[in-house]
């Protein structure tokens, strides 16, 4: 049998993986500057932590859940989303501190159809702040995800709000919405037609032509809002519109999880297909905390889909998320013509100096090396010959951008006679210091430096074109 990965997954292979290395670092980065210390959990927690706070009623606990009973017989689940596990953790260690501010990445996992956008295991970047009620936090971390994503370079992108109140005054808002889509159940998708009553804000979130077309003219939310919750929901929109992120009131926008009450978001990008357009989303959870078990504590977050997002960034030319030569290709290829001893020794070095290092392996010949070194892309060969090794001296030959680097190389060598003459101490000079033919013998001591100082900093730092694609799966 040929072994493949599970439908639905996938493997991120280079270059892709450094990009994604990239995103997560510049995520850690705005997360860390904005106070929202990382946190990690668990990938599988008890079942009952995802069906309490996500919600029965929905596909994501009814249909797509990975549960499996451990060997004690336990019901656990793989995590299809974070905010259930933040929450179980905050109410675990109980922070002395509010607001408690987190940030996130790693694998979720739902059980979906399969499709461009859409996978079994997918990753999601996202921030939790629990403890605060002020709109100024559902402000603050709008912000963080619009600003993440415009400094990433992603120009086609809308962001949707709306507001789904409180416990209170939802009621009523259910009530009106079920009383109107009794009146339109012979029309709803074959999903929806018998489960109205269940949850009736689902039916606003299903994509089918059927439920959109009739669902045309259903209540708004917006209007059923008590006092407190619309004054929220105006503070949030007057202050996004005084930092200048564009917005629309979107008022069928519920999302798809029950644990959100108040602000919901959502950002799409308009490069990304239709149904699989959501980079990212969130809301408020007023009630989860207590819910789940602990105090009373208001909370909101957002999480991003990561591979949706590096989809965006491939497709969109603006992206700053491009690979630079040095990131993607060796800087430096070893060729070791005198059997592994003074080669490790540089090679180690040199990698501990910050530099992309190559080598072969496998006593091969110096002809071998050289092919090898030319396919590796590396702008530079240091090449240990057994006879030089013995001088403690190695060759620095250009493989690439040989007009930049001989003149360089020479003038290296000009300024050690220079500093020869002028008396320097040993320590200061090049041992043996010869260019000839294109190439250079330098004192093993002083290769780093001839690197790190002038070489290296000269090199072009052409970006390697994006190679990151939407990558079909299978199904
Ligand atoms: P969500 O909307 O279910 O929200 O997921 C957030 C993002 O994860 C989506 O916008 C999408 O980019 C990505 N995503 C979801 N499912 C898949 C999938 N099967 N394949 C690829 N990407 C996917 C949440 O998960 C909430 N926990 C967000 C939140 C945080 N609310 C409050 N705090």
């Amino acid at each position: 049998m040929k072994l493949k990965s599970p439908v639905g997954t996938r493997d991120i292979v280079a270059p892709e993986s450094w990009i994604w290395a990239k995103v997560i670092a510049e995520f850690s980065r705005n997360c860390g500057n904005a106070g929202y210390d990382w946190l990690l959990t668990p990938i599988f927690e008890d079942t009952q932590v995802f069906q309490r706070a996500v919600g029965g009623s929905t596909d994501i606990v009814q249909k797509e859940m990975y549960d499996f009973q451990d060997k004690s017989g336990r019901n656990f689940s793989l995590r299809p989303e974070e905010t259930a596990s933040v929450v179980r953790s905050f109410i675990e260690h109980r922070p002395a501190v509010l607001p408690w501010k987190v940030h996130y990445w790693g694998p979720m996992f739902r059980y979906e159809r399969p499709q461009a956008g859409r996978y079994r295991q997918f990753y999601q970047l996202g921030i939790e702040a629990l403890g605060v009620e002020d709109p100024s936090i559902d402000v603050e971390v709008i912000s963080i995800l619009w600003d993440f994503l415009v400094e990433l370079g992603i120009t086609s992108m809308t962001l949707r709000i709306n507001s789904l109140g409180d416990a209170l005054c939802r009621e009523n808002y259910l009530e009106s919405l079920h009383n109107f889509l009794l009146t339109k159940q012979t029309s709803l998708c074959d999903a929806h037609r018998d489960r109205i009553s269940e949850n009736p804000q689902r039916v606003l979130d299903c994509k089918t032509q059927q439920c959109i077309e009739a669902t045309r003219g259903a209540p708004e939310h917006y209007l059923f809002l008590c006092d407190p919750c619309r004054d929220h929901f105006e503070a949030v929109k007057e202050q996004l519109g005084a930092m200048g992120i564009p917005f629309v009131h979107d008022p069928r926008l519920v999302r798809g999880l029950d644990y959100y009450t108040r602000t919901t978001f959502e950002i799409s990008s308009g490069i990304l297909e239709g149904a699989q357009n959501a980079l990212g989303g969130g809301g408020r959870y007023d009630g989860l905390v207590e819910e789940m078990g602990g105090p009373p504590t208001p909370a909101i977050g957002f999480s991003i889909g990561l591979e949706r997002l590096v989809s965006a960034l491939g497709f969109d030319s603006a992206s700053k998320v491009t690979l630079t030569y040095s990131e993607k290709i060796p800087q430096i290829f070893v060729v070791d013509l005198a059997q592994r001893g003074p080669a490790n020794l540089l090679f180690r070095e040199l990698r501990r100096n910050n530099m992309r290092v190559m080598c072969e392996y496998g006593r091969r010949s110096a002809k071998a090396q050289f092919r090898s070194a030319d396919r590796s892309q590396a702008s530079i060969a240091i090449i240990v010959g057994q006879e030089e090794a013995d001088r403690q001296c190695v060759v620095v030959r250009p493989l690439k951008h040989k007009e930049i680097l001989l003149p360089l190389i020479e003038s290296y060598g000009k300024s050690n006679e220079d500093a020869n003459m002028q008396g320097l101490k040993a320590s200061d000079q090049i041992p043996g210091f010869q260019l000839q033919s294109g190439q250079a013998e330098i004192g093993i001591d002083k290769v780093v430096g001839l690197l790190n100082s002038v070489l290296l900093p000269a090199l072009p730092t052409s970006r390697v074109a994006n190679s990151t694609s939407v990558i079909g799966i299978g199904t």
